[in-house]
């Protein structure tokens, strides 16, 4: 295959083209320091440029507010699910956690290896195909030490249109892996924000972390030196040795956001994009959306068709028409179409258009 093809894959997922061109060159050779990004030195002057760039644009990106540091650890999303709970949840004490889907599922049980947790929201009878519409749906404890949620749910395809409120006292603290930066986000309202690069941001393996200062603070118990979130904060995220590809790589796609007009370009730009396939969805009696309208997700489209054959039928022919990835997990089942910031409206329309024809000839 020497052409690229519409990757609609969950993650790693696309990301844009113009980067991928900029790290082909910089792999061999950055800033004319004949050395390539991979081979330089965390402790090196390029390496500084790289970490100054990325913080500074990124900053720029989600208007960062001053009470706030971007943070850059590993270990995926996977680890922040103990990393949270480890700093910030005091034995004796409860948080709340959405039980909105597998990854807000796998929060919850690390978050009970360290204190109790109170389930305030839970979707699973509903098939986690909804998310709360008001706030007389959630029961929160009293006094919990924070409320996790996952802003947007990769496997169901629902997404929060806003963050909930929460008891004063608490803060807020999101998995925003899966649509990290897609729409404005008001950072004034997180207490602590995790993200893995690997669908809107960059390579897997590097997390995006944004954490207000007096969280910080609030470390509860002690812990080995790489999963205390104060290491990170007081070592420019480079205490050992960073992924620094990751980091380079994360700051490219900030600058890409910047040039395509920042976060309001990106909410317009993705919107349009999801309405072409819920669309299609919506205008036939052949697909049908997995998560409610009301709460549907503006990066992972989830869908399902009458019988398994078919919906192997669809990914297979999909597949063929340069569609690639859009298989639906194994808990949901059907087809999903995950549409990250770096998904070209070209591959939205060229989706909703096989959708058409697919019915045409299989309905
Ligand atoms: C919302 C969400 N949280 C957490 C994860 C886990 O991320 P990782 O594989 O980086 O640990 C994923 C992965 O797809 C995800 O979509």
């Amino acid at each position: 295959m020497s052409e690229r093809i519409f990757n609609f894959s969950a993650g790693p997922g696309v990301l844009p083209e113009e980067v991928l061109k900029q790290v082909q060159q910089d792999v061999l050779n950055i800033f004319d320091s004949g050395i390539g990004i991979l081979e330089h030195s965390h402790r090196g002057k390029a390496y500084d440029r790289v970490l100054a760039e990325t913080l500074e644009d990124g900053k720029k990106v989600c208007n960062l507010p001053d009470t706030h540091k971007m943070l850059f650890v590993q270990g995926g999303a996977s680890s922040q699910c103990f990393m949270v709970p480890a700093n910030y949840l005091p034995d004796g004490r409860t948080a709340d956690y959405y039980k909105t889907g597998k990854w807000a599922m796998d929060s919850i049980a690390e978050a009970k290896l360290y204190g109790t947790v109170n389930v305030c929201y839970d979707g699973e009878p509903g098939r986690f195909k909804r998310l709360p519409e008001s706030m007389s749906e959630v029961k929160y404890s009293d006094n919990p030490a924070y409320v996790h949620f996952t802003s947007n749910n990769t496997i169901m395809g629902t997404q929060w249109k806003e963050e909930p409120e929460i008891p004063s006292g608490a803060f807020l603290v999101s998995d925003a892996s899966s649509d990290i930066f897609s729409q404005p986000i008001d950072l004034s309202k997180y207490g602590l924000l995790y993200a893995g690069a690997q669908k809107n941001l960059g390579p897997a393996g590097t997390v995006m972390v944004i954490v207000r200062e007096d969280v910080l603070d609030k470390q509860c118990r002690e812990l080995p030196t790489m999963l205390r979130y104060t290491t990170h904060a007081e070592n420019e995220s480079r205490y050992n040795t960073p992924p620094t590809f990751g980091i380079y790589l994360v700051g490219q796609v900030f600058k890409w956001i910047l040039r395509q007009g920042g976060l309001e370009a990106m909410q317009k730009h993705n919107k349009e994009k999801a309405k072409l396939i819920y669309d299609a969805i919506d205008a036939s009696g052949f697909y049908t959306g997995h998560a409610e309208k009301h709460c549907r997700s503006l990066m992972n489209i989830t869908f399902t068709l009458s019988t398994p054959e078919l919906e192997k039928k669809f990914i297979k022919e999909a597949e063929a028409n340069g569609l690639d990835g859009m298989k639906g997990h194994r808990s949901v089942g059907g087809a999903r179409a995950s549409i990250y910031n770096a998904m070209p409206r070209a591959g939205c329309e060229a989706l909703a258009q096989f959708m058409q024809e697919f019915e045409r000839t299989n309905g």
